[in-house]
């Protein structure tokens, strides 16, 4: 295969929102647009078991952000959309990997380290309370995605960055013992000039906050939460600063620049706050109506989302196989 490999992986944690939308969804389904590249994208769902053990739960996410992904806009005939649990090619990596991962590279690795952070914080006797092996281990597991399918490009948040550099500190390492290049060295792909989004309430959208405006609610749901955007006490008729309001940083990555100015000269004479809103609520609406209804089709029809996964599979498999067996030669399984 001649392109360019990128590929990312999804955490099915909860239900996509605007935030993730912005630093996530819409970057990377305009990468797998670019013809020169071949796109993976895999649902992490053994990742999220790390934090998430509701089995109903982590199913229904997991159908939930493919669907997602796909109502937005990633096509599953272009790239190749697949679950982390249909390969077990992934998993035998990650053991392998985990043969050659010095324990201090993990000590250092930025989830297992906030946990600590926080027992120290609580005064916590035991600074490993709340850290089971598979949080400790997430980095190896992450590298194991990246490295089976030969990634060049991983277009991730700046807070992947270092997993991203763990597979490439390990595939190093792996690829010094056997004296081959078996390995792909990975790459992070991170977009500079990706916001962070506020929520409702001014701080970071983030589903650990509740703060956040899920793309597929039901309108009145959505719309309420719009309303209730914090915003500061100035008047109708006062003139408002466009870039301290959590409404206009919302309204600027819906609107064309066009919109967007002419909310800003709003702004400036005075929009009442309550009209600022249901500006932002109709270009929400305009921009998530279609894929809301394509969405709830999906959700509505697991069996097509099962055909999407197998098909996925086979050819995320097809790739990992090619690279296990090199792998395995290398190691003497074989
Ligand atoms: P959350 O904070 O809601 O748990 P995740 O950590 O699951 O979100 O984020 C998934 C992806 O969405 C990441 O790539 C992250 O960079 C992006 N993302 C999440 N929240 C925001 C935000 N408020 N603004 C921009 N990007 C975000
Ligand atoms: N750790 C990533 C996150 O929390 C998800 C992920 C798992 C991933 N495996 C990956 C991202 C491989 C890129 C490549 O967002």
């Amino acid at each position: 295969m001649s392109h360019e490999i990128v590929l990312t992986g999804i955490k099915p944690t909860g239900m996509p929102h605007l935030g993730n939308w912005v630093g996530a969804i819409r970057p990377t389904v305009e990468l797998s647009r670019q013809a020169e590249r071949q796109g993976f994208f895999f649902i992490a769902d053994y990742h999220a078991l790390t934090g998430l053990k509701d089995g109903k739960q982590l199913r229904r996410f997991t159908y939930s952000v493919a669907a997602a992904w796909i109502a937005l806009g990633l096509d599953p005939d272009r790239i190749i959309l697949y679950r982390q649990s249909d390969i077990p090619e992934v998993f035998e990596l990650s053991w392998i990997l985990a043969c050659f991962s010095p324990k201090g590279l993990m000590n250092r690795a930025h989830a297992y380290k906030a946990q600590v952070q926080k027992n120290q914080e609580s005064g916590e006797s035991d600074l490993d309370s709340g850290v089971n092996m598979g949080l400790y281990t997430y980095p190896i597991l992450m590298a194991a995605d990246i490295l089976v399918m030969g990634t060049h490009r991983v277009p991730v948040g700046s807070d992947q960055q270092q997993h991203v550099e763990i597979a490439r500190d390990l595939a190093q390492y792996f690829n010094r013992q056997y004296g081959r290049d078996i390995f792909t060295l990975p790459e992070a792909l991170i977009d500079p000039a990706s916001a962070v989004l506020p929520g409702i309430d001014g701080r970071k959208m983030s589903k650990s906050y509740k703060n956040y405006i899920p793309l597929f609610d039901a309108p009145d749901a959505i719309k309420k939460l719009i309303m209730r955007i914090e915003t500061d006490s100035s008047q109708p008729g006062d003139p408002k600063d466009p870039d301290s309001s959590t409404i206009f940083q919302l309204y600027r990555v819906l609107a064309n620049p066009a919109q967007t100015e002419s909310l800003a000269r709003a702004y400036a004479s005075g929009i009442a706050w309550k009209d600022a809103k249901e500006e932002l609520w109709a270009r929400f609406d305009e921009t998530f109506r279609e894929p809301t209804r394509r969405y709830q089709e999906l959700m509505a029809n697991p069996a097509e989302l099962d055909k999407i996964f197998a098909q996925g599979a086979d050819k995320a498999r097809a790739q990992a196989s090619r690279i296990m067996t090199k792998v395995r030669r290398a190691v003497g399984t074989r």
